[in-house]
């Protein structure tokens, strides 16, 4: 399927990590290493308590904010929780749900997932909804079964006519933080199940325009590879999100894939 019909998308994820106070220094040391590609867009998906700051020092850039979850509840007594509306009051376009480090330590389940993609959609952001099997799951033979049944839990409630704003990240839970990388092919094939689970519920219109990234541990060695396959549009990155110049590598590897 031709890629021409979605973006390019490479998100870092930070975790729990950095401080506030070191957000302006990162934010100036990207801008400068940024490569100067036009079709991809670049994404960095902070702590709610880094936001304003990288907002501030992502003024004028190409670079999208991004937060890494939200409350399922609109507003109300709900100590501790961050709206999709607050995101939304502080100019963030992309919140990462359902990430598996929040399924494994937060009692995130499919259906929760679902309805915070839906949450994101209604306050005009978009969703990056992950999905991924285990290495128990990936050796029993049951990686495409299990991704099958996520990404339907998760779009299940979605409209078509908000469905093209979300994107899917294919993140097999063996890959993060591991430095264990799943090939290209072994990326590629469930990327590729995925769209062909979307075009069958949904159409081909809409499976043909929705990105979907892989991630775990993708760095600047391994990236051009995984995205130069058909159906792998971008990545969603942990470690490698960390430090500039890596994170830089890494957009450089989709401009040389869309031949910037
Ligand atoms: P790593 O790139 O550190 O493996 O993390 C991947 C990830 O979990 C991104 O959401």
């Amino acid at each position: 399927m031709n890629k021409k019909y979605r973006k390019a998308i490479i998100a870092g994820n930070w975790k729990m990590n950095l401080l506030p106070s070191e957000v302006k220094s990162f934010a100036e040391e990207l801008r400068h290493l940024l490569p100067k590609t036009k079709t991809c867009e670049v994404v960095l998906c902070a702590p709610y308590t880094h936001i304003p700051n990288l907002r501030r020092s992502l003024k004028d850039s190409r670079i999208y904010v991004g937060a890494q979850d939200l409350s399922l509840h609109d507003k109300g007594a709900f100590t501790g929780e961050i709206s999709a509306a607050m995101l939304d009051d502080l100019s963030v376009h992309y919140v990462i749900v359902g990430h598996s480090e929040r399924r494994q330590y937060h009692g995130e389940t499919d259906f929760s997932v679902g309805d915070k993609a839906v949450a994101v959609l209604e306050n005009g952001m978009s969703p990056i909804i992950c999905v991924g099997e285990s290495l128990e799951q990936r050796e029993r033979g049951l990686t495409m079964e299990y991704v099958r049944y996520q990404t339907l839990a998760a779009l299940s409630k979605i409209p078509d006519d908000k469905l093209r704003h979300c994107v899917i990240a294919y993140e097999p839970i063996w890959a993060i933080g591991t430095g264990k990388t799943a090939s290209a092919q072994q990326a590629q094939e469930v990327c590729e199940c995925i769209r062909r689970i979307i075009r069958e519920r949904r159409g081909a219109r809409l499976a043909r325009s929705i990105s979907i990234l892989y991630g775990g541990s993708m760095s600047g060695k391994n990236a051009l590879e995984l995205l130069s396959m058909p159906d792998i549009d971008g990545g969603l990155i942990g470690g490698a999100s960390l430090k500039p110049a890596d994170f830089a590598q890494i957009i450089d590897a989709v401009a040389q894939v869309t031949g910037e």
